[in-house]
């Protein structure tokens, strides 16, 4: 269908019949065909190459280069990407330049991919800041986690911007670790930086989440990109974009589900290839994982990114081709036609020979038009080509960008992702006349805030310190106690004066990371990208100053403030209380307080488990049948008796808390767990209720968790996976009948053939407040 416009042209009135690509009411696959054979082989390459908003804005005085603006746009007019630590304006007025430019002044106008990070918020100064996913997941409240993937999506589209390289699909499964004696050194593999990126360890809980923030951020017209397909997280020895090992049937059932939850079931537009390779072979070009699974598959039909110079690896790091010069056309050979679509900044550019190799007939032109198509349906299903430009006026953005809403929604879900380990006495909640100390490097100065997020926000936000003493009516002092990155034990003297003149004291250690500028400057930190840990103990005189405070006799809260679990066994005994808070939102403080004074019962559980030690890794709770089978612990006392074990000789294989494991100020009992069948066809979708009681005089939150057992099974499968889950507020003395669903499709295996297989027999479905407390269960039979 064509539609006819009528355009007034130096005062004439001539009919001109619109291209059948810019009528909004076409199909998309018919509007991609007509856009496609206008293009010339030029035009293609330009739409699978990212460009740099550096290229024509000074982003440290904003001036424009106008030459800049053409010569980006001619070679690389797919994409831009405009992370960069300005002003809101500076941003704002260079994308619409851009978008203006290539809507008006190029032949076929079509608009650019507007992109940043956002993670845990939008990459801009002043952006509201979330806490970090591995501590939002801790939530499991979904529906809280796409209302801030809405939140980000509408402060990052407030400047035009319209993709965000989000939510993470990988799991965080093998990398957090404690030791007790710092000279033992006997670390497995996993002390990865990116921890504090991913979720969980759990493939089910890593889906959900993913599904829901590209649920959020894609309702407001922002393009998600899920990453890094695929596996990543798992490298040797714990070290950024190393080698991952597996095989087939752990990419399978392991890997893959979190992924195509958030790529296929929530529909994102874009997906990015990883850095590392899987079983040797480099994700980047691995046509098994771009190709088979994603496209055959699955069906995906929207496109891949490369990571940031993560086709230079081919050659630099894998050594699949000549690194000196990069060989391009072996890249290109290789990336494009195993399904990595287009090419990110941050190497050589590769693609730019896609246009010559094509002409030599070295490249397939019908390889190019596939990925350009992929791309340009993204483009049209996002709704890019009607409007190019979302951008509020100046004067207006401050109603869109870190607004009372936002900054509400960051406390109420931070405050849902704290994890109360221990609660000996119950010491917490505290009482508001009580006298506090807070204590430790973390409790005040900075915001100790994840990776990803923009230069100097560390100077912007609420502390434990400030948020404590909004709370209290009472005396609350701050100790700083030591440096994050110094043995000194100077202050410690202050730290236990604090302490004793206290009612109680709270310390704050912990790990720390750093914005996207310092990090990438190389200033300390324990974690972040490329910031990979051999221990998972606190570092320096942390551990020290935490005794010192404890040994005064006073009632002693530590809170972890981490982007891991950092866990000393000691001090799960030794403190009073023990509350893990995983990196903060930008009104940590506040949510900190709202927990330890009881305005907020927690309801956070673990998204991931911690280990023992280091040496005891992995501790996720899925492990394969036939795993942790016999474990006969051993133990080194901390006053020298020497117990000694098998596995381990002088530990444990067993977690010292477990996935899902949380506390609460309530408690809650379970009872009558059904089945709406007890045998069930593959193709049947259950619901499995339960009834969960608040004994306790305080309403509170619990999380059901459904696990599910294969109890016979053709291969070795995992000893039981979460299928899933609800989070319910139940007042005091109330009860409530909890329903979830529980699709039998989803209860399947890969057979020794590769082959997706729900097998007849029985499963146990348990009901469980965490992995290892399970309640209840109930058999169910498949026929
Ligand atoms: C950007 O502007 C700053 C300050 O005026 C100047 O020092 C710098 O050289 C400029 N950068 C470029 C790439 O022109
Ligand atoms: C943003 O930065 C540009 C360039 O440095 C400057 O001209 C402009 O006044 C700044 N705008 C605001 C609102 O701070
Ligand atoms: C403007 O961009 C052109 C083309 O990239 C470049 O050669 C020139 O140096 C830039 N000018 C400034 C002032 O950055
Ligand atoms: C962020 O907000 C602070 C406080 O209002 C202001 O001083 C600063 O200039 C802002 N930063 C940017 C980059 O806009
Ligand atoms: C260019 O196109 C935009 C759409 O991006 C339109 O709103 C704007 O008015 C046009 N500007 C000029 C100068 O034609
Ligand atoms: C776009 O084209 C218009 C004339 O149609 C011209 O005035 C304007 O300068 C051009 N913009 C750029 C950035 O080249
Ligand atoms: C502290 O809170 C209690 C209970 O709300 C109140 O009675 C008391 O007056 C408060 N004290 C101060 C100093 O604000
Ligand atoms: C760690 O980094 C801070 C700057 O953030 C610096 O002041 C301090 O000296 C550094 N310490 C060490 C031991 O590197
Ligand atoms: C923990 O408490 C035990 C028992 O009171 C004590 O022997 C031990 O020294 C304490 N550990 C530390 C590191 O303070
Ligand atoms: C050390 O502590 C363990 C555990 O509390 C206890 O069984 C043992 O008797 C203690 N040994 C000594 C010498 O105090
Ligand atoms: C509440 O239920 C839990 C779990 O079943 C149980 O351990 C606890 O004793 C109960 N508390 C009360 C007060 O009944
Ligand atoms: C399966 O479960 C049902 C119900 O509990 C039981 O009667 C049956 O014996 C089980 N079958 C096998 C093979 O264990």
């Amino acid at each position: 269908m064509r539609s006819l416009t009528l355009l007034a042209l130096s005062g004439l009135a001539v009919a001109v019949s619109t291209p059948l690509y810019k009528n909004s009411k076409a199909s998309v696959d018919d509007r991609v065909a007509d856009l496609l054979k206008r293009m010339t082989i030029e035009d293609k390459a330009s739409q699978l190459l990212q460009g740099d908003f550096s290229n024509w804005i000074n982003t440290t005085d904003g001036t424009f280069n106008k030459t800049g603006l053409e010569w980006n746009m001619k070679y690389r007019a797919s994409q831009f990407y405009v992370g960069y630590p300005t002003n809101w304006t500076t941003i704002s007025h260079g994308i619409k330049i851009a978008q203006d430019y290539l809507v008006n002044n190029t032949t076929l106008g079509i608009p650019a991919l507007v992109q940043s990070e956002g993670i845990h918020g939008f990459l801009i100064p002043n952006a509201t800041i979330f806490n970090s996913p591995i501590g939002y997941a801790c939530s499991w409240n979904p529906s809280l986690v796409e209302k801030m993937a809405k939140v980000i999506a509408r402060e990052a589209l407030a400047l035009g911007v319209n993709q965000l390289f989000a939510p993470l699909g990988d799991l965080a499964r093998v990398e957090n670790a404690f030791r007790e004696t710092p000279d033992c050194i006997s670390c497995t593999e996993l002390r990865y930086g990116r921890v504090e990126e991913s979720f969980s360890e759990d493939p089910y809980l890593t889906g959900e989440m993913a599904y829901s923030y590209v649920k959020g951020l894609q309702s407001r017209q922002v393009a998600a990109t899920v990453k890094h397909f695929a596996g990543v997280a798992t490298p040797e020895q714990g070290i950024n974009t190393g080698p991952v090992h597996g095989g087939q049937r752990e990419l399978l059932t392991t890997y893959m589900p979190s992924y195509k939850r958030a790529i296929i079931d929530a529909g994102a537009y874009s997906v990015m290839s990883a850095y590392h390779c899987y079983d040797g072979v480099p994700a980047v070009a691995n046509a098994y994982m771009l190709t088979d699974i994603l496209r055959d598959s699955w069906g995906y039909k929207y496109f891949v990114t490369s990571d940031a110079g993560g086709t230079d690896r081919l050659c630099s790091a894998f050594n699949l081709c000549r690194a000196a010069p990069i060989d391009s056309e072996a890249v290109v050979s290789m990336a494009l036609t195993a399904g990595t679509d287009s090419e990110m900044g941050g190497g050589s550019y590769n693609y730019q020979k896609i246009p010559d190799m094509v002409k030599a007939g070295k490249l397939n032109q019908s390889v190019v038009d596939t990925a350009v198509s992929r791309l340009l349906r993204a483009k049209f299903a996002l709704g890019l080509f009607e409007k190019p430009y979302q951008g509020v006026a100046d004067d207006k953005a401050k109603d869109y960008i870190n607004t009372p809403d936002a900054i509400k929604l960051a406390r109420d879900l931070d405050a849902e992702s704290i994890v109360l380990l221990e609660n000996h006495n119950n010491v917490l909640p505290l009482k508001k006349s009580a006298k506090v100390a807070v204590i430790g490097p973390m409790g005040h100065g900075y915001m100790n805030y994840g990776d990803y997020v923009p230069y100097l926000s560390q100077y912007r936000g609420v502390t434990p310190y400030d948020g404590i003493k909004a709370a209290s009516n009472s005396t609350v002092t701050f100790t700083q106690g030591c440096e994050r990155w110094s043995n000194s034990e100077s202050g410690f003297p202050a730290a236990v004066a604090a302490a004793e003149a206290a009612d109680v004291a709270v310390v704050v250690v912990g790990t720390w990371s750093r914005d996207q500028n310092e990090l990438w400057q190389n200033l300390n930190a324990t974690t972040g990208e490329h910031i990979d840990t051999s221990t998972l103990n606190l570092v320096g005189a942390m551990p020290r100053l935490v005794s010192a405070v404890i040994n005064t006799g006073k009632p002693t809260v530590v809170v972890f403030s981490s982007g891991k679990p950092v866990t000393e066994a000691w001090i799960s005994q030794n403190a009073t209380a023990l509350v893990q808070q995983f990196y903060p939102s930008e009104q940590g403080g506040n949510a900190l307080a709202d927990v330890l004074y009881g305005a907020v019962n927690p309801s956070g559980k673990l998204s991931v488990g911690f280990p023992t030690d280091v040496g005891t890794l992995p501790v996720y709770y899925d492990y394969l049948n036939s795993g942790r089978s016999w474990p006969n612990p051993g133990r080194a006392y901390s006053n020298g008796t020497l117990v000694f074990g098998t596995n381990y000789v002088l530990d444990t294989p067993i977690p010292l808390y477990e996935f899902g494991y949380g506390k609460s100020y309530s408690t809650f009992h379970y009872k009558n767990l059904k089945l709406s069948k007890g045998r069930a066809s593959a193709e049947d979708k259950l619901t499995v209720t339960v009834d969960v009681t608040n004994n306790s005089t305080r309403d509170g939150s619990e999380v059901i968790q459904l696990y599910v057992r294969d109890d016979i099974a053709s291969v070795v499968v995992p000893n039981i996976q979460l299928k899933g889950f609800s989070k319910v507020l139940i007042k005091a003395g109330e009860t409530a009948t909890v329903k979830i669903p529980l699709d039998v499709a989803d209860l399947g295996l890969w057979d020794i053939r590769l082959n997706y297989v729900v097998e007849p027999g029985n499963f146990t479905v348990f009901a469980g407040s965490s992995s290892k407390d399970l309640r209840l269960n109930s058999t169910l039979t498949v026929q």
